[in-house]
């Protein structure tokens, strides 16, 4: 694994003279981050050596070296599932390949449902901390020599960035919730039963991703920070029938907003 994840990082670092020390994974949300990084070179995932290969229909994947904000950043267009049928260490391995090449800082999006009472749908909610409910945990097995065998986990999302982003949003006049994200495995979306347990065991937002590539970021001494775009309310009382494309479409409509605080937080960070 060590070995793959090494000539992988090799090959990259023989493919552009791009080094960068932030990564940026777009999630659902953050499609047109994605637009506006200044292109130095991109490789379709099926290029590179060792990499899973997106099974998103329409979606092939790519790596992307360039800048934004006025820094260097590479950024995954297209992240890896677990429910798509990935094992995770395939669904972190691109966070592996990051710390070989030098990544201090990762920043990620995603798309969940919120069970907090006071959210609405379009709230974007930084993640304070995370809920770990996937099946496989993404350290399981022998440790990595990136980190210690039992990690410590009480500050998975750095505080600094979280302040950084809270300051951000009011200069900005952009609306900010705060909350825990619990992860699943999905496919399914959550019964009303199940929202209600999720949110009774302290999750203010339910999602399928994020978390094991937080946790792999965290083992190898990188700093996470996260955003949730609240797609749709598994709220008792507000819970109504939901789809991707609804999720999709409710990104979308938040997704300038939650770019903003990125690309500023991007901006404000030491080279
Ligand atoms: N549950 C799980 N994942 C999700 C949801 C949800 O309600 N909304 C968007 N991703």
């Amino acid at each position: 694994m060590l070995q793959k994840i090494q000539q992988t990082a090799e090959w990259i670092k023989q493919h552009t003279s791009s080094r960068p020390h932030t990564a940026i994974i777009l999630g659902t949300g953050l499609g047109r981050l994605a637009a506006e990084i200044e292109v130095v070179d991109a490789f379709p995932y099926s290029e590179i050596p060792n990499f899973p290969v997106s099974t998103v229909e329409g979606h092939s994947g790519r790596l992307v070296f360039g800048r934004l904000g006025g820094k260097e950043v590479m950024a995954l267009e297209g992240r890896f599932h677990y429910y798509e049928g990935y094992n995770m260490k395939e669904v972190t391995f691109p966070v592996r390949v990051m710390y070989e090449l030098g990544i201090k800082q990762l920043f990620v999006s995603n798309a969940a449902g919120g069970m907090n009472p006071d959210f609405e749908i379009g709230d974007l909610m930084l993640i304070t901390d995370h809920i770990n409910f996937m099946p496989e945990h993404p350290l399981h097995g022998p440790n990595f020599p990136t980190g210690p065998r039992f990690p410590d986990m009480s500050e998975a999302y750095d505080k600094e960035f979280l302040q950084m982003a809270r300051e951000i949003a009011q200069e900005k006049g952009i609306k900010v919730q705060e909350g825990v994200y619990l992860a699943t495995q999905g496919p399914t979306f959550e019964t009303p039963a199940e929202y209600k347990m999720y949110h009774i065991l302290g999750g203010d937002a339910v999602g399928m991703s994020t978390v094991p590539e937080v946790i792999v970021a965290h083992h190898c001494g990188i700093r996470t920070f996260g955003i949730s775009i609240i797609t749709d309310l598994g709220v008792e009382g507000k819970i109504v029938e939901v789809s991707h494309e609804e999720v999709q479409k409710a990104a979308n409509a938040v997704q300038p907003l939650m770019a903003e605080i990125f690309r500023s937080l991007i901006a404000r960070l030491p080279e």
